[in-house]
């Protein structure tokens, strides 16, 4: 099969350092191999959220859901606050009903940043709630979300403040300690440049307490995970080789540094909507609520996605649809992964050729 240059928001092209990570010896998951493998990972995630020992980490096997899914299981104790602006919102909120817990919802536009005022009315009206739950990046349109500004609001109102930051861990400023995070999320196989199966929570000591009364789900839970984790074990099987991956992209980013990271996305980011400005087409989103990585673009009259879609796969780039309401006349480019500036190019050449 020919290799395709993923501009889809995950999973995404890794570097073959990083591919090396399957060739690693087959170990058991039960011995010192393993916990040095672990105890490794769950450092270097550390570093790379910038966190210092307040924080520890918890690595689930299971993509992002399954840390969303063992992030609010865990934390809620009666009632969550939940602010949403796109489809992970409305995951968040599935999950949320699933397991019958109690939740606020302020829901808002896909293109529109939350009103903070009603957040705060929210918060003094009913003081039962104890967590706010919101999505950093919603990949829904890439938008970024102010989780500084709601940080705030958590700290002056004492709530436990859970972040989705599953498409913004290394490829931008999350700042857990400053703005207040007591749990985020994150995965393998986006800006982190791994494979899929594996994802993390990042998570402040003192809500450890809380995750030990909230026994929700057995695989899930976030204490008992925590538990066997800091001794050197997970309590079922983790995906061995995809973290022997997650180890060695840890490595490239912590060389690469998260600033460089950001600004390399960030770089290509601008690259790829100046060109797609220069050929005429539309942003969804204003400048100042546009991520690194994620670009929403108007699909020109009289072309649909299907069509671009199957002209750039014959080409060799994966490029993604909008949702929802967006689906007809939208499509979405992420520029995440080991790509280069000239994958972009080569991308807008076609595109130039395609819309013609
Ligand atoms: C913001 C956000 N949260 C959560 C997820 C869920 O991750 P997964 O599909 O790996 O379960 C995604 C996936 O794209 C995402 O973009």
């Amino acid at each position: 099969m020919k290799k395709m240059i993923l501009l889809n928001p995950g999973p995404v092209n890794v570097t073959e350092r990083v591919k090396m990570g399957w060739n690693r010896p087959e170990i058991c998951h039960r011995e010192s191999d393993f916990t040095d493998l672990l105890k490794g990972i769950r450092k270097k995630i550390k570093v790379i959220s910038d966190v210092d020992d307040q924080y520890t980490v918890v690595v689930i096997t299971g993509s992002g859901t399954a840390s969303m899914e063992a992030a609010i299981t865990s934390t809620i104790r009666k009632k969550a606050l939940l602010i949403k602006n796109g489809v992970y919102g409305d995951r968040f909120e599935e999950i949320i009903s699933t397991y019958n817990i109690e939740k606020r919802v302020l829901e808002y536009p896909w293109t529109d940043r939350p009103d903070l005022s009603e957040i705060e009315k929210a918060l003094i009206d009913e003081p039962d709630i104890d967590t706010i739950v919101m999505v950093h990046i919603e990949t829904t349109t890439g938008l970024v979300n102010p989780i500084d500004r709601v940080g705030e609001l958590s700290r002056r109102y004492q709530k436990v403040f859970l972040v989705d930051s599953v498409t913004g861990i290394g490829s931008e400023y999350v700042n857990i300690m400053k703005n207040n995070i007591g749990v985020c999320i994150g995965t393998s196989n986006k800006s982190l440049q791994s494979f899929p199966g594996v994802s993390f929570v990042v998570i402040r000591k003192d809500l450890l307490d809380i995750m030990k009364e909230n026994k929700r789900t057995v695989y899930l839970n976030l204490y008992e995970n925590h538990e066997s984790q800091e001794r050197g074990q997970c309590p079922f099987t983790p995906a061995i080789q995809t973290l022997y991956t997650l180890d060695a992209a840890l490595d490239e980013l912590i060389e690469e540094k998260i600033e460089g990271r950001i600004q390399r996305y960030k770089g290509l980011a601008d690259y790829l909507r100046q060109g797609v400005k220069g050929l005429g087409l539309k942003l969804l989103l204003t400048p100042e609520y546009q991520s690194n990585t994620i670009t929403s673009i108007f699909l020109p009259d009289g072309i649909t996605y299907e069509y671009l879609h199957d002209r750039f796969k014959e080409n060799g780039f994966i490029i993604y649809n909008g949702l929802g309401n967006l689906k007809k006349n939208t499509f979405r480019i992420c520029n995440m992964g080991d790509i280069t500036l000239k994958d972009i190019q080569q991308f807008l050449g076609f595109l130039e050729t395609f819309i013609k």
